[in-house]
């Protein structure tokens, strides 16, 4: 069994990932919409990662038969002025998350939860690699820059993810 105190903080922590797999939809309808397919493609992958760590935590207060409450999904942006502003904000995005996950695994170090601390394993870790990943994408479109050409063939990349 895991506390009250932890149950909350997980259901609020399913819903600020179901509101991150929000934003990354709306960030692939805005691409989709301007014909940048590519990058549509690899939002909404990260629409589908994001509905897997919202159900990983679903599944472990089931586990822990704990209630899941799910809650109302903020309103969230849906237009970007350019691609790096969308990977801009993943990273920032992803930043504010990170931040989330360690409060969260300090609240559990702080109860002695042991069996949560070692489960947030997983999603510290990930968010390294979410955070590595959305730098990587500002990166090469800093590169790209107003190269037709060279945005062409990084578009085109994103879609094998
Ligand atoms: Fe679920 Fe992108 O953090």
């Amino acid at each position: 069994m895991i506390s009250v105190k932890m149950q909350e903080a997980v259901n609020a922590q399913i819903n600020a990932e179901m509101w991150s797999a929000y934003l990354y939809l709306a960030m692939s309808m805005d691409a989709s919409n301007k014909g940048y397919k590519g990058i549509a493609h690899w939002f909404r992958k990260q629409y589908d990662e994001e509905m897997e760590h919202a159900f990983k935590f679903i599944h472990y207060l089931e586990s822990q038969q704990a209630r899941v409450e799910l809650k109302a999904i903020d309103k969230f942006p849906t237009s970007w002025k350019s691609p790096l502003d969308m990977f801009e904000e993943t990273l920032k995005h992803e930043k504010v998350v990170t931040g989330l996950i360690h409060d969260l695994y300090a609240l559990a170090t702080k109860e002695k939860d042991y069996a949560t601390t070692i489960f947030l394993q997983w999603y510290v870790t990930e968010q390294v690699e979410e955070e590595e990943n959305a730098q990587e994408l500002i990166d090469a479109m800093k590169c790209v820059g107003d190269d037709k050409a060279a945005f062409f063939m990084f578009d085109k990349s994103l879609s094998k993810r």
